[in-house]
Parts: structure tokens; sequence; C-alpha cells
């Protein structure tokens, strides 16, 4: 596997917060055009803040290792820090990755946003 990081490598093998949340308060799920591949982000939140989050994906290895890396990053984060984060930080955490695998972390950064859409529609459903 040339061309990856060591840090892609060990996410890869060792993905952090694979899984689903059952009592999930969002839910996230996109799929990469380019390439088919789809995933799926559940989150925990307290006031705002992401106090668990977990993923599942069908997708490359690069997917798995950029997922697992910003669930990593977005953990203890509140939801407005979160959307901030984005795939260009995910790759550099990750030592960087290949440049015809950067579009695999578009997935990660934007599972991250579906399931905070997904967590501010269900909160303004609830307030009325
Ligand atoms: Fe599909 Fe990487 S090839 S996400």
């Amino acid at each position: 596997m040339e061309g990856y990081s060591e840090k892609v490598m060990d996410h890869f093998f060792n993905p952090r917060n694979v899984g689903t949340i059952e009592d999930a308060d969002a839910i996230g799920e996109v799929g990469n055009a380019k390439c088919g591949d789809i995933m799926k982000m559940y989150m925990k939140i307290k006031d705002d803040i992401i106090v668990d989050v977990k993923f599942q994906t069908f997708g490359c290895g690069a997917a798995v290792a950029t997922s697992s890396m910003v669930t990593e990053l977005i953990k203890g984060k509140t939801v407005d820090e979160a959307l901030e984060v984005t795939n260009t930080e995910v790759a550099e955490a990750l030592d960087g990755l290949p440049p015809i695998k950067m579009h695999c972390s578009n997935l990660a950064e934007s599972a991250v946003k579906s399931a905070i859409e997904d967590y501010r529609k269900k909160q303004n459903g609830e307030k009325k």
C-alpha cells in the first residue's frame, strides 16, 4: 500500500468509533458521487456538544481512515466547531492522503455536516 502514511494505515486497520448508536440524536448519510461509496454517521449530542459519535461506511480504505479520524476530531466539540472541520484538516491529521484519494475525505466531512443538519432539524421540530 504505497503512498499511505502510517497514520492512515493505523486508522484503516484499527478504525475508531465504528458502529451505530441506537438512540442517536442525529444521523447523517452521504454518498460519494465519484465512486458510489456511502457513509452513515451517528451522534449523541448533549447541550450542543457531541458526546459520542460512530460511523459505518461502505467505502474504500481512505474513507475508513478519514471517517475514523474525523470522529476523533469532533468528539467533545460543539456542533458549531464540528461544522468547521474540513476534509483538508482531516487529511492533515492523517499526515496526508494521496491526491487521487482526497475525494474520499469529502465523505467524512459531508457525513458530519449531514448528521448536524439532521440534529438541527430535530431540534427545531421539538421546540415548536
Ligand atoms: Fe470511494 Fe474512496 S474510493 S470513498
